[in-house]
């Protein structure tokens, strides 16, 4: 790998255009908060994730990048190589955003794979294999879980009908509007989904904010991602009866929210880490009928598990069910694992890249695992994978105080447009 940087590619980079796109792309389900922060809420497969999509088609074919969508809307933006036939680098991440998002979280590994590519184009950097930029559909899992949809489909890791009946809180079933969806890009090329013709990419390199705030204390310019921790997602149903709160006694109830009390508080016992490495969430809550003065009859909730360690992740994981149902009193229990992604950790490849870029940029570049997880962990069995993070003001992610300085994504843009120049080259 080269470990000189190559001159007219990086100051091709441009910090203003990259920034401006971003805050282009964060008008499209933009809003402020209470406490003045500007965040977004871009949920897939709606009319403003439909909008960001247009936007970068349009800033794609200005570019002259040819552009196509698979069966599960994941959408490529293609620069040809020399050599059309050799296997692509593929970069990207994805444009949809949590509820509650900020103007950062997946959208800048995209924004920034089109800038390094452009940025390529216009200093006539040649490429012998073509690079595209992808936008993984619904990778935060906020409307449909769970998250990571469209590279998991893409890697084969999951059929892609597996979650058509998947409904959101209105009851929209995740395969209807992904027909609608898709109906809405008639006019966009068509791709086979998954690997063409059997050729998996040469590489893929995700750019991602870190979201944690590990870069920031260090003062690290660069993030080479190291690998993934594992997650598992399970949603918990409790059944018991709904009755009237004035006259049914407690001794007669089948309480659902007080044995999910009893359900959270057992996990909480065996989820203790007194390291503090596993993380364990309880986010989502529904209870019906969810009124004052009804006891409920239906509790359900969500559990989000993670952990580098698979010899931790997976007992863990597994020994849930059991310590639901012995802790619960009168309810019955039904639970369903909605995601299972097993920790990772890349291969030297792009990690090393990213370093060897970042080096030969004058950039200050620090290898760290990542703690969310990314579109990067399923097509690490696909190809030789990374990620390139950059710092995010105190770590703030999921929210909308999440902020990164232009001058760090320009840098990450940087580092990008050379490791892309490099792989691609290979
Ligand atoms: C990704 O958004 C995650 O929850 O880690
Ligand atoms: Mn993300
Ligand atoms: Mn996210």
């Amino acid at each position: 790998m080269p470990d000189t940087v190559a001159p007219n590619l990086v100051s091709a980079v441009s910090e203003a255009r990259q920034w401006q796109r971003l805050m282009e792309m964060a008008a499209l389900g933009g809003f402020t908060d209470p406490g003045g922060h500007i965040g977004v809420n871009r949920a897939c497969l709606t009319e403003n994730d439909r909008k960001s999509r247009r936007l970068l088609i349009s800033w794609a074919e200005e570019a002259g990048l040819s552009v196509s969508v698979d069966a599960l809307g994941n959408l490529f933006l293609r620069h040809e190589g020399s050599d059309p036939t050799l296997a692509p680098v593929l970069t990207g991440s994805h444009m949809d955003s949590q509820p509650n998002g900020g103007r950062f979280d997946g959208i800048w590994g995209v924004i920034a794979g089109l800038e390094a590519v452009q940025a390529l184009r216009e200093a006539g950097v040649a490429t012998k294999r073509p690079i595209e930029v992808v936008a993984w559909t619904n990778e935060e899992g906020g409307r449909y879980a769970p998250g990571c949809m469209g590279s998991m489909a893409y890697a084969a890791y999951r059929t892609p009908d597996t979650w058509n009946a998947v409904t959101d809180k209105n009851g929209v079933p995740f395969g209807d509007a992904l027909a609608e969806h898709l109906a809405s890009e008639s006019d966009i090329a068509r791709r086979p989904l998954g690997v063409v013709d059997g050729v998996a990419p040469y590489a893929y390199v995700e750019g991602h904010i870190e979201q944690g705030p590990t870069l920031e204390l260090q003062d690290a310019d660069i993030g080479v991602v190291t690998g993934i921790q594992g997650s598992r997602w399970f949603l918990v149903e409790l059944t018991g009866k709904s009755d009237h709160a004035g006259t049914t006694p407690v001794g007669l109830r089948r309480d659902a929210v007080q044995d999910m009390v009893r359900a959270i508080t057992a996990l909480n016992a065996l989820m203790h880490d007194p390291t503090d490495t596993l993380r364990f969430t309880v986010a989502s809550i529904e209870v019906e009928p969810n009124t004052s003065n009804s006891v409920a009859g239906i509790a359900r909730f969500t559990i989000d598990l993670r952990h580098p360690d698979n010899s931790i992740l997976q007992p863990r994981g597994n020994a849930i069910d059991g310590v639901i149902q012995a802790a619960v009193r009168h309810c019955s229990v039904k639970l369903t694992e909605r995601f299972h992604a097993t920790p990772t950790v890349f291969a030297p490849l792009v990690p090393d890249a990213v370093e060897a870029a970042a080096r030969a940029q004058g950039l200050r570049a620090l290898r760290l695992p990542s703690g969310a997880f990314h579109d990067a962990q399923f097509m690490h069995p696909l190809c030789p994978t990374g990620m390139i993070f950059v710092p995010c003001r105190a770590g703030v992610s999921h929210h909308p105080a999440e902020y990164s300085e232009p001058s760090a994504l320009a840098a990450g843009a940087r580092v990008l447009a050379q490791v892309l120049t490099d792989l691609a080259n290979h």
